[in-house]
């Protein structure tokens, strides 16, 4: 059912503001400033003595593991490791007592992030899954989870399922945090601003018509680059992913400064570049990076906060998107470049639900 939207993808990208108060829903505790999960199967001890945390998964599921490091470790300071489930499952890594393992996967049937879970679950570590079906393979052999609520994701390409994960390791990350040092007060404002999130998002789907505009100027560059830092570096990895694999435009995302250690030789006046530069932490540097671009004649496409005077006198095109605090951020930010692989994928004359080669749950590895 498209409910009206001619495409799967457009409708669910769409539905977020829907997915996240989902995915929030009857998880937010105001009495003790945290998050609650049913599934986790674990007790507060147990969940006291973590002191390694463990994020695996593949393609967009990983982008989400990527913010979900940044936030456990700002917000509960436990440290984390990022792992692609096809590498963690053969590397046979040193893996520490009291270390939990998440598989992080929207179908819950991908062969490689299974395959990771059972061995790492084989080896005696507790392993839990984020995942958005109920009942799939890995929510049968973890040992706990949290479902992401987020309804059936029929687009190939991921969208509600990664801002619904982005929110629950948010959650988690409040859980952790909220476990050990993070005071009552600081829960409280995360709470907050969690709340804030689906109308934050709700905002940003309004930038459509610019967007359209936009993709109708570069829809036929044959490479662009993302650039983004600290909790949009994974933003500008999902945003060429999802290009890539709608459009068939070669894309490649970065943080931001490492551009001048390779990428920035791509630049010239047929290689757009994506920045996605709100403001908050390293705002500043972000814009150095931009006017870098800018000096060796490269297009700049900006997702900025509103009334940016220094953005929109540096980028020939800007998209703003409503203020969100560090957290939430990434989950805002998201929501205009999957409109733009959206549109220029349509241009383009793509098939945008189903893209050639790819298949929406990858069960063989
Ligand atoms: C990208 C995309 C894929 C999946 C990946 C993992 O839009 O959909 O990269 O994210 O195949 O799938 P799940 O999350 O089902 O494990």
């Amino acid at each position: 059912d498209l409910a009206g939207f001619p495409h799967y993808m457009l409708k669910e990208i769409h539905e977020q503001p829907e997915s996240l108060r989902n995915a929030m829903r009857g998880r937010l505790d105001d009495e003790n400033a945290t998050a609650v999960f049913g599934g986790l199967n674990m007790t507060p001890q147990q969940i006291r003595t973590v002191r390694r945390i463990i994020l695996t998964g593949c393609g967009t599921s990983w982008h989400s593991a990527l913010v979900g490091e940044y936030m456990i470790e700002e917000l509960a300071r436990i440290p984390v490791s990022v792992e692609y489930a096809s590498e963690l499952r053969y590397r046979n890594p040193p893996i520490e007592n009291d270390t939990l393992v998440f598989g992080i996967t929207q179908s819950g049937e991908t062969a490689d992030t299974l395959a990771a879970i059972r061995e790492t679950k084989r080896k005696g570590h507790r392993t839990l899954a984020i995942n958005n079906v109920v009942g799939s393979s890995i929510a049968q052999a973890a040992d706990g989870g949290i479902y992401l609520h987020a309804g059936p994701e029929i687009g190939v390409a991921s969208t509600k399922a990664y801002t619904s994960q982005c929110c629950v390791l948010a959650m988690l990350a409040l859980y952790f945090g909220r476990m050990r040092h993070l005071s009552f007060e600081s829960g409280q404002r995360i709470i907050e601003e969690l709340r804030m999130l689906p109308n934050a998002v709700a905002e940003a789907l309004r930038c459509d018509a610019t967007v359209k505009e936009i993709a109708a100027k570069y829809h036929e560059a044959s490479t662009f680059l993302y650039l983004g830092r600290q909790y949009n570096f994974p933003t500008a990895l999902e945003g060429a992913l999802k290009l890539k694999e709608i459009s068939y435009i070669h894309a490649e995302g970065y943080p931001a400064a490492e551009m001048k250690h390779g990428p920035i030789a791509l630049v010239d006046e047929h290689t757009p570049s994506v920045f996605i530069v709100p403001k908050g932490t390293t705002y500043d540097k972000v814009l150095a990076n931009m006017e870098e671009v800018k000096a060796r004649g490269g297009p700049i496409i900006a997702i900025a906060s509103q009334d940016d005077p220094q953005v929109q006198k540096i980028a020939d095109d800007v998209i703003t998107i409503p203020d969100a605090p560090g957290l939430t951020q990434p989950i805002v930010s998201i929501v205009p470049l999957q409109l733009l692989s959206y549109h220029i994928a349509l241009l383009r004359g793509c098939d945008v639900d189903k893209p050639r080669n790819l298949a929406k749950s990858v069960t063989v590895e």
